[in-house]
């Protein structure tokens, strides 16, 4: 069993969150929004953020990517295994993702939902992790900046563990 230390209360993550989609909203002014979800571990993040939206039409989808490597590191080669499934021609996208890394990931996502033909694409991220970084990603919106540490809770896993937890913790290893 891992130890954790408790590095984001529930509480504040819910305040960002609320932040989060209030800028979302006002920046957009009121114009209806796609929200799509990196899988798996954006899927609490999206689900707590789309319910703060007030006044902008929403629709949902979700993408899903794998890339190669060990399991607590990101490698460099990336495949999508689950495509949006809406038509994204025209519309103001906001890509959601629970932790940058690397920035691999999120950079050949936010390319692969350009060729939909949307009108923008923005990224909203709830940690950014920036110690690790190999690809510069413009992130439109951060909830957390946070230098390194492998983190769990909130939709982020370990090996499949602790996603349900509604605070995030830090592994010590
Ligand atoms: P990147 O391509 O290196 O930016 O990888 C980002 C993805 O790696 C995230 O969407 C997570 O799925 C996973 N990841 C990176 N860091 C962590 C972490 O600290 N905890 C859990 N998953 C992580
Ligand atoms: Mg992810």
């Amino acid at each position: 069993m891992e130890k954790l230390k408790q590095v984001l209360s529930p509480e504040e993550i819910q305040e960002k969150v609320k932040e989060l989609a209030e800028k979302i909203e006002n920046d957009f002014k009121g114009e209806p929004l796609v929200f799509i979800g990196t899988l798996k571990g954006a899927f609490i993040f999206l689900a707590d953020l789309v319910r703060n939206v007030k006044n902008s039409p929403v629709e949902i989808d979700f993408i899903r990517a794998k890339s190669y490597g060990m399991s607590d590191t990101s490698s460099e080669e990336v495949i999508i295994t689950k495509d949006v499934e809406l038509s994204l021609e025209g519309k103001n996208v906001i890509l959601v993702e629970d932790i940058v890394d690397t920035g691999i990931t999120l950079k050949f996502l936010k390319e692969h939902l350009k060729l939909h033909n949307p009108k923008v694409v923005k990224i909203c991220a709830l940690i950014d992790k920036k110690e690790r970084r190999k690809e510069e990603v413009e992130l439109d919106y951060v909830g957390f900046v946070i230098e390194k540490g492998f983190l769990v809770g909130y939709g982020l896993d370990f090996a499949e563990k602790y996603r349900y937890l509604p605070g995030v913790y830090e592994i010590i290893k």
